[in-house]
């Protein structure tokens, strides 16, 4: 049986497992798929372990991401313009591909949800690893605009810079956000993480047809109840989808099939 894991600490509560087993089950395929708590300094390590004993694929999640994007042998374009690997895959000649099927996840879930992409603006908070993730895949979906704005400018600044031969995305603080006619606004700030909004004004977000919060829970997220108490009318969607889409992602990447999400969507939530 083929076999595959996810890698991260902390990892216990990683859906991960679940997800890909229902996959496999979707398709009717086998495989093996575990998580891996990897010591903090022994990620490497237990990669490599990992694929001497076999393995095919393996996910990545905090707070390897980088460390992964480092291992891979060759990494594709989504990979090194996210700076960061979720995905790696043992290839025929025994090397190992670097991919991130973040981005790719969450514009499957927009998608899914209906929301079009094609020549909308959109205003992105945040500039971390997660905004960075997804502006690539944004552009190449269609979406003609990305104002990413940050707390610390600078960190929103470059990702601007990293990105302007792809699109037209430009950089604010939160304070200095412009009033533009925007279709979506994206929350990749940690702040629902601790239940906190970023500090931007409600009228912003007063006209948008959607809503989309990368953070999820088994509640509404604090960012989705502050954006709905401005705005009654538009689409609040939380990242669980994203999870699964960048799952079913993975999936295809390593076994060349997409599963369907819709059943797994219904069991997780
Ligand atoms: P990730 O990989 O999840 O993106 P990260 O790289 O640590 O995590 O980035 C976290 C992002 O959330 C940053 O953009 C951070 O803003 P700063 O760059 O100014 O630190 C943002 N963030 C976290 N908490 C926030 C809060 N309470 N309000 C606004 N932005 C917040």
């Amino acid at each position: 049986m083929d076999k595959y894991a996810v890698f991260g600490n902390p990892i216990k509560h990683s859906k991960s497992p679940e997800i890909h087993s229902q996959f496999a089950s979707g398709l009717n395929e086998q495989i093996e798929y575990t998580a891996i708590l990897a010591p903090v300094d022994g990620f490497t390590l237990s990669l490599k372990d990992f694929f001497a004993s076999g393995g095919k694929g393996a996910n990545v999640t905090l707070p390897f991401k980088e460390e992964a994007y480092a291992y891979a042998d060759t990494l594709t374009d989504r990979a090194k313009l996210a700076g960061a690997v979720n995905t790696l895959k043992l290839q025929s000649d025994g090397s190992i591909l670097g991919d991130n099927t973040d981005g790719a996840g969450l514009v499957a879930d927009l998608q899914r949800h209906q929301v079009r992409l094609q020549d909308s603006v959109v205003l992105l908070l945040g500039a971390g690893g997660a905004a960075r993730g997804c502006i690539y895949p944004l552009l190449q979906a269609g979406v003609k605009r990305i104002v990413v704005a940050n707390r610390t400018v600078a960190k929103a600044q470059q990702l601007a810079a990293l990105f302007a031969p792809y699109g037209e995305v430009h950089a604010v603080s939160l304070k200095e956000i412009p009033s533009l006619a925007f279709d979506g606004v994206l929350n990749s700030t940690s702040s629902s993480v601790t239940g906190d909004i970023p500090n931007i004004e409600g009228e912003l977000v007063a006209g948008v047809s959607w809503s989309y919060d990368m953070f999820y829970s088994d509640q509404q997220t604090s960012f989705l109840n502050w954006v709905a108490d401005h705005n009654s009318q538009c689409q609040l969607i939380d990242g669980i989808g994203m999870l699964i889409g960048q799952a079913a992602e993975a999936y295809s990447v390593w076994r060349g099939k997409l599963p369907n999400v819709e059943p797994v969507l219904a069991k997780v939530k």
